[in-house]
């Protein structure tokens, strides 16, 4: 298969699938317990209709948004996500060089392969740092200080992930940083040599965020210990506003889901909140952001920006989030598996066409620009 057969999300997650090491696949691929989130965050926008307007002279199209005082040339953006070298050499970089060329901001996870400060260099479109709570509050502030001071424009705290979601794919192959394979997984690594080829032939794995601050080097902390003895289960709404106080610049929570929540954000002085799910990886069973999206911008919507992420794959997906009332939507697979794919030109493409399939959905839905896309498009089933 070839880039330039991909034409939706289906098609990049088939080469993506034929690049990489089942293991690695289906730790992008997977989620949590049965899955039933993850299916049902996709499935969510089928439920609801879009009702156009027609003969409205849509010749000129705008689809710029601002959110958390960013000003990003499409309505979506690359959520962060972790170790992102590891499905392709280029990994994080592509996804900066990327998120730039197509005017929208992108994500550096804390469990990021490239450091922040290379990030920052790449692009000049608005950053995201992701970050995790850590027990050690002097670690917090120093890794929040370096952010700022290589100019990170938004903070963002993942609020779902207290303790790992059981991934049970993960489990069958023995996914783990670093590695423990078991015999399967490693036989499906064996039959994918140019997988192999090309990540031994680059820079050795690293975690930049962390390895200055914590001994993940030379495997000595894995990941999932660096989850249960660095990160605080008892991190609580003080915790948070005091880092918001410190942070005193556009600070966003993700992974809020509930009304109570989101208004605690607000009271605490937050700038955003992302309703994720983490992409069906955590809680399995919980809400579809996109089922959760009008009761909470009814909620706050008019003193936070509401963003949402999950299962979005297609131009009138986001359409469809707008017209509730979110700001802008992340996207996470929807630009990983064109990464696995084809690195940076994978992530161009699906971008692109994700600009494209949002232009031509406003021309047919007669918008001319976001503000016009309202719950009078939608109708739900
Ligand atoms: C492989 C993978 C790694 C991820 N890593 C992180 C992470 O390090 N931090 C985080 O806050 N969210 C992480 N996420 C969640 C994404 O930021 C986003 O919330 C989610 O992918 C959205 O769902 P979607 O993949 O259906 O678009 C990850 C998601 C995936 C698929």
């Amino acid at each position: 298969m070839r880039l330039r057969d991909c034409h939706n999300f289906s098609d990049f997650r088939r080469m993506a699938r034929q690049r990489l090491p089942g293991p690695i696949f289906n730790y992008i691929d997977g989620a949590a317990d049965d899955e039933v989130t993850y299916r049902r965050n996709t499935e969510s926008f089928e439920r609801c209709d879009l009702v156009p307007n027609v003969l409205r002279g849509v010749s000129e199209i705008d689809m710029s948004v601002t959110v958390m005082g960013q000003k990003l040339a499409m309505p979506v953006y690359c959520s962060p996500t972790a170790l992102q070298r590891l499905f392709h050499h280029q990994g994080e970089r592509a996804v900066a060089k990327a998120a730039a060329k197509y005017g929208t901001m992108f994500g550096v996870s804390s469990l990021g392969t490239v450091s922040l400060e290379e990030a920052r260099k790449i692009s000049s479109g608005p950053q995201v740092y992701q970050f995790y709570f850590h027990r050690d509050r002097g670690l917090n502030r120093a890794m929040m200080q370096r952010a700022r001071d290589i100019g990170v424009e938004v903070m963002m705290l993942t609020v779902d992930s207290i303790t790992g979601g059981n991934r049970e794919r993960d489990k069958r192959t023995g996914f783990a940083i670093p590695f423990k394979l078991n015999l399967a997984g490693m036989l499906q690594f064996a039959v994918k040599p140019a997988w192999a080829f090309n990540y031994f032939t680059h820079e050795g794995f690293k975690l930049p965020q962390l390895d200055e601050h914590v001994d993940m080097g030379g495997g000595t902390m894995s990941i999932s210990r660096y989850f249960t003895e660095m990160l605080d289960p008892s991190m609580n709404w003080d915790d948070v506003a005091e880092m918001v106080r410190l942070w005193s610049g556009p600070f966003c929570l993700k992974g809020v889901m509930s009304v109570e929540d989101a208004r605690r954000a607000v009271e605490i002085g937050c700038s955003g909140i992302v309703l994720s799910n983490h992409g069906g990886r955590q809680l399995d069973g919980s809400r579809a952001a996109f089922d959760q999206l009008a009761e909470i911008v009814d909620a706050v919507g008019d003193r936070i920006d509401v963003i949402m992420d999950g299962g979005v794959q297609r131009g009138t997906h986001v359409l469809k989030a707008l017209s509730l009332g979110a700001k802008a939507v992340g996207v996470g697979r929807y630009y990983l598996f064109p990464l696995a794919a084809a690195g940076q030109a994978g992530v161009e493409r699906a971008l692109e066409q994700m600009r494209v399939e949002i232009e031509r959905g406003m021309k047919l839905m007669g918008c001319t620009s976001i503000e016009q896309l309202t719950r009078e498009n939608l109708r739900f089933r």
